[in-house]
């Protein structure tokens, strides 16, 4: 009999097929994310899951999976996944870290330009037929990346390549992380520092119980009039209600591609707001980054059931300690 392994989002038929070629696959093909109760159902019995971000993975979830082996998700974020759970349980958890920098660090810098330089407004303004005279001197004007202070919160492998990306437009650029790390080019500062001194602030850190709401309410109240926040790291790293009175008041820009609820709720305020350029989380969304990570995914599902250590694992503390009894 084979294993049976659970893959919690809809996937191309080809790789459900290739699962089913070594595992028993009860395969989620629902438009919507699949509900809390209907992965617990599925769970029943399985050695491995397959996920993303759209489903949550809870403490109970993952005790009531008894014969559960392995977790592996699509995605570099591991925060959706209770991790103290499935460290206690001594289930490995596997992710996709390296292969979405480029990618991540490429849409930052685009919601940078697409933010100081107006161009979503600008795309919907024309769209809505009001370009009705020529150039006009004061036209939808924005800011110069090239003569801004870019702070960096978080100089892992995203916050570098952003670093290393934005050196190209001649902008000075400041950064914080949790612990000291030298980047060429960048100041090193407090994090309060970062937020009061940058023209622009771009959030680059994984989501903690350290780094929920590091972009406070009283961070945000720190930074410059005109300062725009960029985020493409996960939603809860800043206080939504916060941002949506700094922007509201028109005192802030913000470029974002996370929330606090995922996908953006109909009649959320910032749908309204034209100070901010909205992302539906695409960071990672070019086909060949796409494909790396799920081929990431795949090795590391395949190697759990095998009882083999996973090549990409965010619990690596499973493999030195005793079996969970
Ligand atoms: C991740 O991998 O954590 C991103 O947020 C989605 O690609």
């Amino acid at each position: 009999m084979k294993p049976k392994c659970v893959v919690a989002l809809a996937l191309p038929d080809d790789i459900i097929e290739r699962l089913a070629t070594r595992y028993e696959v009860a395969a989620w093909n629902g438009s919507d994310a699949m509900s809390q109760q209907r992965l617990s159902d599925a769970l029943a019995g399985a050695e491995g899951l397959l996920c993303a971000l759209s489903t949550p993975v809870s403490a109970t979830i993952i005790d009531q999976a008894t014969e559960l082996k392995v977790i592996s998700t699509i995605s570099v974020g591991v925060d959706h996944i209770a991790m103290p759970a499935a460290t206690r349980c001594g289930i490995p958890v596997g992710h996709t870290p390296g292969v979405l920098v480029d990618s991540t660090a490429d849409l930052a810098v685009a919601l940078m330009l697409a933010s100081t330089r107006r161009i979503a407004e600008a795309d919907q303004w024309v769209r809505e037929s009001q370009w009705t005279q020529g150039w006009q001197s004061d036209l939808l004007l924005g800011t110069d990346i090239s003569q801004a202070t870019v702070g960096l919160v978080g100089l892992g492998p995203i916050g570098e390549a952003v670093a290393r990306r934005l050196r190209g437009f001649g902008c000075k650029l400041v950064g914080w992380n949790r612990t000291p790390r030298v980047i060429e080019d960048v100041e090193p500062m407090t994090l309060d520092q970062v937020f009061e001194q940058a023209d622009v602030v771009s959030l680059h850190t994984a989501l903690t119980e350290e780094t929920r709401h590091i972009a406070s309410r009283e961070r945000l109240a720190l930074m410059r009039t005109g300062a725009t926040l960029i985020n493409t790291g996960r939603g809860l790293l800043v206080d939504e209600h916060a941002l949506i009175d700094e922007l509201g008041s028109g005192r802030l820009r913000a470029g974002l591609d996370v929330f606090r609820e995922e996908p953006l709720p109909p009649h959320h305020p910032f749908l309204a707001m034209r100070n901010v350029v909205l992302l539906p989380h695409v960071g990672s969304a070019t086909l060949s980054t796409r494909s790396a990570m799920l081929q990431r995914a795949l090795e590391n599902l395949n190697a759990g059931m095998s009882d083999l250590p996973l090549a990409w694992c965010a619990n690596p503390e499973v493999y030195h300690r005793e079996p969970y009894i």
